[in-house]
């Protein structure tokens, strides 16, 4: 199959490469999937994007227009495209469900890690000769209330991570994962989560009934101080209220993998420009505040797994072979 790689970097490139073996013409192809790009994919039988591409009905339209019958994600997370739209436009989704849960858990702890014992401060006050340790005071992580919110395959390894620190661990999931419940996690309601946990952490897809799941009423629920973790999509979190949370010290440390509006920012060096974005200027001006751009998924297995899976995504579906692939259906 000939395939537009729609986002890509040079990491796609080489273990996408590495994994399809010729089997398939791959494309690389830097600008992301949108309206202004979505007519590159002429001549093509598939295209492959990323979190970030945008596959709304009007994409879609176009990639069908042009002969597209495959949309082969390469992320786990499918909140953009329009599965509805691929369905009436006749076109098959695919994506990457499960390619390394370790990857996302750990670096949320990582992002605990650094916020609590001000890593990131240490890291640059040690680089300027001062040994000073004031301001730089964390807590044990040892026996306190963790919050996961999202139990599936990520909430799931972060859960088993944080009952190794010793913590006590509960979780709120409209379907409670039977992996979980033989763990020593605890499922609660939403509101219990919120009032009792000291860290909370988000691992649940962004859906309409997710969007924005921290807001100023849920904020105004938790205990002073709370440490909030977000590696799952950005939208989860109303920003300005997190702001406002922060600026009232109600919220003591927030780690952040992903932003709400970081589409236009994220996997892109942009070292030589203004930062436009005033609500993530004033976010990076907190030293409570920790910022990475969408990093979770980054380790070497994690790349090579989301290669395999989609590669074999577009080989499972040009063989009709259905069974085997990863679909992703409209509800
Ligand atoms: P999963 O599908 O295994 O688990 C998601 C869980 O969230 C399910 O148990 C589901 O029942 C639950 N859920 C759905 N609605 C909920 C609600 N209203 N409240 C609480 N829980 C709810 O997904 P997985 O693999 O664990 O991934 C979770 C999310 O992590 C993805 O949706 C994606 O957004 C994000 N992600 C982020 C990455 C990064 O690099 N930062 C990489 C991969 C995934």
């Amino acid at each position: 199959m000939k395939v537009a790689v729609f986002s890509s970097k040079p990491y796609d490139n080489t273990h996408l490469t590495t994994v399809n073996e010729n089997t398939h013409e791959l494309f690389f192809i830097e600008a992301p999937l949108n309206e202004q790009t979505a007519i590159l994919s002429k001549g093509f039988d598939a295209v492959c994007g990323f979190v970030n591409d945008t596959l709304n009905a009007t994409v879609i339209n176009t990639l069908k227009d042009n002969g597209i019958k495959l949309i082969a994600m390469r992320c786990a997370g499918f909140n953009n495209v329009d599965l509805a739209a691929a369905e009436a436009a006749g076109i098959l989704v695919t994506r990457v469900p499960e390619y390394s849960p370790f990857a996302v858990a750990e670096h949320a702890v990582a992002l605990l890690l650094a916020l609590n014992r001000n890593i990131h401060r240490a890291y640059n006050r040690v680089r300027e000769n001062n040994y000073s340790l004031h301001g730089l005071i964390g807590f044990d992580l040892h026996g306190k209330t963790v919050g996961v919110i999202g139990t599936g395959k990520i909430g799931l390894a972060f859960i088993k991570i944080m009952l190794g620190f010793g913590c006590r661990v509960i979780c709120a999931d409209p379907y409670p994962n039977p992996d979980v419940e033989a763990t020593d996690a605890e499922y609660v309601s939403l509101e219990t989560l919120w009032a009792q946990s000291d860290i909370i952490s988000l691992h649940c897809p962004l859906l309409p009934s997710t969007r924005h799941i921290v807001n100023s009423n849920s904020i105004h629920q938790m205990k002073d101080h709370v440490t909030l973790i977000n590696t799952s999509r950005g939208a989860l979190i109303d920003t300005r209220a997190v702001i406002d949370g922060l600026k009232s010290g109600k919220i003591g440390n927030l780690g952040l993998d992903v932003y709400e509006e970081e589409a236009d920012l994220f996997f892109e060096n942009n070292s030589n420009e203004i930062l436009r974005d005033d609500q993530l200027a004033r976010l990076l001006s907190f030293l409570n505040v920790i910022v990475t751009g969408h990093q979770a998924f980054f380790t070497k297995e994690a790349l090579t797994a989301i290669a395999n899976v989609t590669i074999n995504n577009i080989t499972g579906f040009e063989k009709n072979d259905l069974e085997s692939i990863c679909i992703v259906k409209a509800q």
